[in-house]
């Protein structure tokens, strides 16, 4: 008996030592509720709501991975490898199970298997990658299939004629990320090798979902779908050849049929009417679920009508959504997490946050200078929450021709990946003069290049500080007191200009010291916390001027054109304590009865202003 027990367990430790034994949640310097609940099969679910097969398969889970030094690194062997980590997250958070700084170069490797079925004359596979944070170079078998730069943007690979017919495949990611180091300008937002105050510690590497999917030779890449307030839906499906013919049907909430169309062409807009759709807005979040067929491809999507407008209303420049005025009110929204940087635990996490605006009363948030997966956007959708999407930042400094090229490629990158969410009402391109040319006025050109790629939504074409006058909004940043539409200004900002519709991209930002419980345990971010620009010494303290803050925006509502507004901000960040929950998600320092009578009043003062526009006024942003 003994021996045999003895030879088993020998032939069990090569087996046990595939099986990842090696991963293990870090400790991070502050957990949350999730931190140790995300497990080896992390964000499970389908992830591009907006473009559904059947057939998937999730690449999610423990991979291989260790530093590299240098471009151009030979494919490591398998046996050179000797840490795990979880995919997706950043390289420096403790859910990764690695939490290490600076890895400006790596290698990943994971095997994975491919059904059979997937591998049959007339179907490809595509092995599709959710965000890479910075640069990804993929090798399948060994061979190099392709290269990617940027780190907020999905991207896939037909990877069919590299895998090998008996199904098991290797695949290997090489990446490549500086952040903000020395020489490099890339699109960082608030990632930096230096965590100090209000910039934060970078995310490298895999950090949203990698899958597989079948698809047939002819199959559909984008669906682009503008459906409006009057019941027309504009449908672009982008097909990787040909111009087969495509059929479209939609579906209502109960699954019946409001429409069908088999007449559009592959790769070509073309449009058709729905009747007296239920529109989409904060109030009603309607949606409708979308079938499209090319040849022999179906794919599920869904749609909001709704259409964004301005118009005036009693001398004021205003925004209109499906021809109404109404306040919008949001929080700055960094999506930072303690425990996963830019990789919310999971869904329940990421959607928590957003139930708690929701239950406060908020209609809006501003994605502020990071890029969510699609999960996020559909949870806006859902949940009837209005997105200002932020082009995130380059570092504080001023941009060459080369940089400032590669960054409004991206910025083409961001609107044209994320323009078919109900719930983005606005984009911007330039925050508080972050990597922003002043010496010519780049963001005239830039605007009219989003409108080019989006006729259809508002642009804030600098949200805070260097305004030339380009965009549809003016908007002031000021902290703590607002300056929304007012005929006073302070440092960095300008009197309100009546052409353009007034908002406030930022105020509020008070700030709440907490026990170290909450706390981002980090020596010099807590002894930062005192940059802080203001210091409630308690709750009270705090809902206090929360509450003299939102009157002092309430009569900026009722005097002068102020039309939404954003607080800063959703959570604390690291040494940053002025988020409406603690950077745990564990306090919540709004009292809510207090917020959201004093959030309903800013509605309540816009809709005494009137709420709708005459025909005369009333602009679309059609070129
Ligand atoms: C990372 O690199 C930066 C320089 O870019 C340096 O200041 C910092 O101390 C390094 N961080 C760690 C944890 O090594
Ligand atoms: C599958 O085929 C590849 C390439 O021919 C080979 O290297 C690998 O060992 C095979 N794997 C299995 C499980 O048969
Ligand atoms: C549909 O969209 C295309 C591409 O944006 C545009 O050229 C066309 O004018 C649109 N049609 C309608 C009816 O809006
Ligand atoms: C719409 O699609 C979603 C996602 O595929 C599904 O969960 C939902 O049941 C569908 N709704 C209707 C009414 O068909
Ligand atoms: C901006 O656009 C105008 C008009 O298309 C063009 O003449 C000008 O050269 C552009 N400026 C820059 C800096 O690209
Ligand atoms: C904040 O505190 C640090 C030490 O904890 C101190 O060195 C610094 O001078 C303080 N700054 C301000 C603005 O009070
Ligand atoms: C905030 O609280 C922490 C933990 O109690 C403390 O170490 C720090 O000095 C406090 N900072 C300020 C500015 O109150
Ligand atoms: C605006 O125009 C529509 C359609 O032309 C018309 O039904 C509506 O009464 C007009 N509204 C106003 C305020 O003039």
């Amino acid at each position: 008996m003994r021996s045999n027990l003895f030879t088993s367990l020998l032939t069990l430790i090569p087996v046990l030592g595939d099986l990842a034994l090696g991963y293990e949640v870090q400790t991070p310097p502050l957990d949350t509720d999730w931190t140790y609940t995300v497990g080896t099969d992390p964000w499970p679910e389908y992830p591009r709501p907006q473009l559904q097969r059947d057939e998937w398969q999730s690449l999610n889970g423990i991979w291989k991975w260790k530093s590299a030094s240098y471009p151009g690194e030979p494919v490591p062997a398998k046996g050179s490898f000797d840490e795990d980590i979880l995919v997706p997250s950043c390289i420096e958070s403790a859910i990764s199970g690695v939490m290490k700084m600076n890895q400006t170069y790596s290698w990943y490797r994971t095997e994975f298997t491919v059904p059979q079925d997937y591998i049959q004359k007339g179907k490809r596979v595509l092995l599709n990658f959710e965000a890479v944070d910075h640069q990804a170079t993929v090798y399948v078998n060994g061979d190099l299939v392709g290269i990617h730069v940027g780190g907020y943007w999905h991207f896939n690979f037909d990877v069919t004629k590299y895998l090998n017919t008996n199904g098991t495949n290797t695949l290997h990611v090489f990446v490549f990320d500086p952040t903000d180091a020395e020489g490099y300008m890339n699109p960082v937002g608030k990632q930096t090798r230096v965590p100090s105050h209000i910039f934060y510690t970078p995310c490298t590497g895999i950090w949203q979902t990698v899958w597989l999917e079948s698809v047939p030779d002819t199959y559909i890449q984008q669906l682009d779908i503008i459906a409006e307030m009057d019941g027309t839906v504009n449908v672009t499906v982008t097909t990787n050849q040909g111009t087969d013919s495509v059929s479209v049907s939609i579906l209502d909430g109960e699954g019946a049929s409001v429409a069908s169309v088999n007449s559009g062409t592959a790769n070509k807009a073309f449009d058709f009417k729905v009747s007296s759709p239920k529109l989409w807005s904060p109030d009603s979040p309607t949606l409708y679920n979308l079938t499209v067929t090319v040849g022999e491809d179906t794919v599920n999507s869904y749609t909001g009508f709704r259409t964004l407008s301005t118009g005036e209303i009693d001398g004021v420049t205003r925004p209109l959504l499906n021809g109404e005025f109404i306040f919008q009110f949001g929080t700055l929204d960094q999506g930072f997490w303690p425990d996963g940087i830019y990789t919310p635990p999971n869904r329940e996490a990421m959607v928590y946050d957003l139930k708690m605006l929701k239950d406060l009363g908020l209609n809006m948030l501003r994605k502020h200078i990071k890029v969510e997966n699609a999960l996020f956007y559909r949870a806006c959708d859902e949940l009837g929450l209005l997105l200002i999407q932020d082009m995130p930042s380059m570092p504080l400094r001023t941009p060459d021709a080369d940089q400032q090229a590669e960054w409004e490629r991206q910025l083409d990158i961001l609107i044209q990946q994320h323009k078919n969410y109900p719930s983005i009402y606005t984009w911007v391109i330039y925050n508080e003069g972050w990597g922003q040319i002043t010496d010519y006025y780049p963001e005239f050109n830039l605007t009219a290049r989003v409108k080019q790629l989006d006729p259809t939504r508002f642009v804030d074409s600098t949200t805070g500080w260097h305004d030339h006058g380009a965009g549809d909004f003016h908007d002031n940043h000021h902290y703590a007191n607002p300056q929304c539409g007012t005929p006073f200004y302070s440092i960095q900002s300008t009197p309100y200009d009546n052409k353009r519709i007034a908002i406030q991209g930022e105020f509020g930002g008070i700030g709440h010291n907490v026990s170290a419980e909450h706390l981002w345990k980090v020596e010099l971010a807590v002894q930062q916390i005192n940059q802080t620009y203001e210091i409630d010494a308690d709750l009270d303290a705090y809902n206090y001027r929360g509450h003299l803050l939102l009157s002092e925006l309430r009569d900026q509502v009722e005097k002068y054109a102020c039309s939404g507004a954003v607080w800063t901000q959703t959570t604390d960040v690291e040494g940053e304590v002025n988020g409406f929950l603690t950077y745990d998600r564990r306090l919540q320092r709004t009292d809510k009865k207090q917020w959201r009578a004093d959030i309903q009043a800013l509605y309540d003062a816009a809709a005494s202003r009137g709420g709708k526009a005459t025909n005369a006024t009333t602009r679309k942003f059609r070129l």
